[in-house]
């Protein structure tokens, strides 16, 4: 008989956001007539800029002629997309990656969910707590969380708690971390490090060999001049970090499917019999068996949107975005709420009224407000007693959701 990954037994049964998802769908089947508006997954409301579009377009087309038809691309992703992310993301920044350290992907998702493939599972990993969970479940998938309590708080996780109390700024860890997942603008908070305090981490990591998963999908949305947008602004990050980014938010691909990962050449890692790795190498060789490359077509639109009038529609998506924060930011501040978060990432940080759990104010918003937010305690248990409101919908919901709170 066959025998399944029992790891998989010992996490919930459902995916969060699948969870939130089931939960309005009930309520929706209930109340046919409800008007849902929806502030929970950050998936966005906009369509894709026109630049990706025309470029998807053209590519699609040439797809349809036997001279210009594209098979299997290079596993890493083509030259002409990794070239522009290096010249746009990094070099224009005064900071020093290559294309072969970029690999394309379909998103920051996969990509932080599938990084423990080149790790021993005998790594010691922290995480923040509030945390995205794809984080936490595949390591504990991987069999590196150790065992979950009733309250889903793994025994072998390091977690890292972000609150009020600590201005959401993590704590180095009392006991040696191996791994380090970092995101930060965060999601789920909405907070960020300065560079000063994101050099803490570096300096901890390179003083522990320890490596960064740094997660930046949420970089574009930083309005705040002291805060990196990359890991890589800060000394010596280059040979402890990994990081990753996404076009999902920024240019409006979640479901177009495009991000990719930087693994510097210059970052190592032991092996069982003590020598050094080349972490890049592993990767590559985990990504050219395990995947195909995103499609031609989608490393075209992504390749448009760092043209000049790509930039510019990518920038007026952002700052709709971002306007859309402002408002739940003031209206809930006005309302008597406090909230965190919202400067510089498209995600507002809320504590519940009268000390309500997460999901009661979930369920009380979503049944008697027709709003969908999502709780903070499915992020972990600090995130108990605040929910996250997402700006990523349109304006007229957003006021209009606002004005329903604000009732
Ligand atoms: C979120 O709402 O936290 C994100 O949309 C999830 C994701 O990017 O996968």
């Amino acid at each position: 008989m066959a025998q399944i990954n029992d790891n998989f037994t010992k996490i919930p049964a459902t995916y969060l956001f699948s969870e939130i998802a089931k939960r309005v769908a009930q309520h929706k089947a209930q109340n046919p007539q409800a008007v849902i508006i929806r502030m929970g997954i950050g998936d966005v409301s906009l369509p894709l800029p026109d630049a990706a579009v025309d470029a998807m377009i053209a590519a699609a087309e040439e797809q349809r002629h036997a001279e210009t038809f594209r098979g299997y691309g290079p596993e890493q992703g083509y030259d002409f997309l990794r070239n522009a992310i290096v010249e746009n993301d990094f070099r224009a920044k005064g900071l020093n990656i290559h294309a072969d350290e970029i690999f394309v992907s379909d998103g920051a998702k996969s990509d932080t969910g599938n990084i423990g493939d080149i790790f021993s599972i005998h790594n010691k990993v922290a995480v923040t707590d509030p945390v995205y969970p794809v984080y936490v479940d595949t390591n504990a998938m991987g069999g590196r969380a150790g065992e979950p309590s009733a309250q889903n708080v793994w025994s072998n996780l390091i977690y890292l708690p972000c609150n009020a109390e600590n201005n959401f700024v993590p704590a180095l860890p009392a006991e040696k971390a191996d791994l380090i997942y970092l995101c930060f603008p965060n999601n789920p908070t909405g907070t960020t490090l300065t560079k000063a305090q994101l050099k803490v981490w570096v300096d901890y990591a390179r003083e522990n060999n320890s490596v960064i998963l740094f997660d930046a999908a949420y970089e574009a949305f930083i309005t705040e001049e002291n805060v990196p947008h990359s890991i890589y602004e800060i000394e010596g990050a280059y040979d402890v970090a990994i990081e990753f980014r996404s076009f999902s938010k920024t240019a409006g691909f979640t479901g177009t499917r495009c991000g990719y990962t930087v693994v510097p050449k210059s970052l190592t890692a032991l092996s069982e019999s003590g020598e050094k790795v080349q972490l890049n190498k592993l990767w590559n060789r985990r990504q050219s068996t395990k995947f195909n490359g995103t499609s031609y077509v989608v490393q075209r639109a992504a390749e448009a949107i760092y043209s000049p009038e790509g930039k510019k529609q990518v920038r007026t998506l952002i700052d709709y975005y971002m306007e859309n924060v402002r408002l739940i930011r003031e209206s809930l501040q006005k309302a008597g709420f406090s909230t965190f978060g919202g400067v510089n990432a498209p995600y507002v940080w809320v504590k519940t009224p009268a000390g309500m759990s997460s999901w009661d104010y979930f369920d009380f918003l979503l049944k008697e407000k027709n709003i969908v937010c999502t709780p903070g305690a499915g992020f972990g248990t600090n995130g108990e007693g605040y929910v996250r409101f997402s700006a990523f919908g349109s304006r007229e919901n957003t006021i209009a959701a606002m004005k329903r709170i604000a009732e």
